[in-house]
């Protein structure tokens, strides 16, 4: 049979041989520190537990919902008052089935074949992937060193400037952990208006900033509401990755557009699920802070701890990652990953699967406790891998 060409624009998993050494090294009893996916290791506060199931006892929470319950939307725009003083209309915000459905369908209702939708250089896959499926071209601006890993939308090429479409920007960044800087939204919205490009915001990490914050909104920024969307996933701020929650909110007729897309296709989230939002959002946010701190001593116990036994890896400064350049000697990042694995047990992702600029890099995800990656560390240390060569 022949699949829809959709699915040629879609490359291959790269790790697949990664995962499969991963599983037969585990099946001959090997322990293996995991760093390489962001599934948080944190438990959902109770009090969205319960609202959960409280609302599933109800027989008519599994009706259709058919949209967003009023409380939902109105929970969403108090949150947004309250923590990042936007204020945005019910009538502005839709329910997403997490934010990577949301890029998905967004990129759908938007783009057309010969588009042009500017993306980071490393970035999350399904940016990417979105653009592809929805027939449009990616271009790049680069997220490197050289740059802070922070865009620098004036650098972009007239050109590119001219025929993009769409932009989009997701600060602190997965996966190189880089935060907003004070001018960074202004530039943003200015250059998106010179060029009349839409401006999609993903804040998936607000909530974890590691040297001051709390982290904001792209939509607090002045105009931003003008030429710009944001996505607001629930999944990391209150570990909910598994009941899938997002939002997209700004600009009307870009959410309106997507809503559209998306009714065709879809009758609505699960209402306990709805539930589960809103008390995630109107509830208390001690949890929420605390992870930051504990997602903070994780990133000093990993960048501080390779930095102590010969490994530079700077400090990430936000998002569940740490960006790290691959020690002295190597200069394939797959390649390291492997040997990381077979010689230290510890597992981690190639930064070239995120984009040609990820090259040379890996990411680690902060997702074991501070002594775990105390022992990983020493793993590293006693393989000698930081005093080897590619290929040795
Ligand atoms: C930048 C970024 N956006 C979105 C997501 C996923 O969000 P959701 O669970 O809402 O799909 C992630 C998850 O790793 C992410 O890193």
């Amino acid at each position: 049979m022949h699949f829809s060409k959709r699915l040629d624009r879609l490359g291959d998993e790269i790790f697949a041989a990664l995962n499969e050494r991963k599983l037969s090294l585990e099946r001959e009893g090997r322990r293996i520190y995991n760093m390489s996916i962001g599934t948080p290791d944190f438990i959902t506060p109770e009090h969205i537990r319960r609202a959960l199931t409280e609302s599933a006892a109800d027989p008519e929470s599994w009706k259709y919902s058919l949209r967003d319950l009023p409380e939902t939307l109105e929970a969403v725009a108090g949150y947004y008052q309250r923590r990042y003083q936007v204020r945005v209309r019910p009538d502005q915000i839709m329910s997403c089935y997490g934010t990577q459905e949301g890029v998905g369908h967004l990129c759908m209702a938007l783009c057309d074949e010969g588009d042009t939708v500017l993306l980071p250089d490393p970035c999350y896959p399904v940016f990417k992937a979105g653009v592809l499926l929805s027939g449009a071209e990616p271009a790049w601006y680069p997220l490197d060193k050289a740059h802070g890993f922070l865009p620098c939308v004036e650098e972009i090429p007239e050109e590119t400037a001219r025929k993009a479409k769409m932009i989009i920007v997701s600060l602190p960044a997965n996966p190189v952990g880089s935060v907003a800087q004070k001018d960074t939204y202004r530039r943003l919205v200015d250059w998106a208006r010179k060029y009349q490009v839409l401006v999609v915001h993903d804040n998936a990490y607000s909530d974890i900033l590691f040297e001051g914050g709390p982290g904001g909104s792209f939509l607090k920024e002045e105009g931003a509401m003008d030429v710009g969307v944001e996505f607001f996933s629930l999944s990391k701020s209150f570990n909910v990755t598994g009941a899938r929650i997002s939002f997209l909110l700004g600009r009307k007729d870009v959410v309106d557009a997507v809503r559209k897309l998306r009714t065709q296709i879809d009758f609505g989230m699960f209402i306990p699920i709805q539930r589960a939002a809103a008390a995630a959002l109107n509830g208390p946010l001690e949890t929420v802070r605390d992870q930051c701190e504990r997602y903070r001593r994780r990133r000093d116990a990993l960048c501080g701890g390779a930095r102590r036994i010969g490994w530079n890896i700077p400090d990430s400064k936000g998002s569940m990652f740490v960006w790290a350049p691959l020690p002295e000697g190597y200069t394939h990042s797959m390649a390291f990953c492997m040997d990381l694995m077979e010689q230290a047990s510890v597992l981690c992702t190639p930064g070239v699967s995120f984009g040609p600029h990820g090259e040379g890099y890996v990411r680690f995800a902060l997702v074991l406790p501070e002594e775990e990656i105390e022992k990983a560390l020493e793993s590293v240390r006693e393989s000698g891998i930081l005093s080897r060569r590619e290929g040795d």
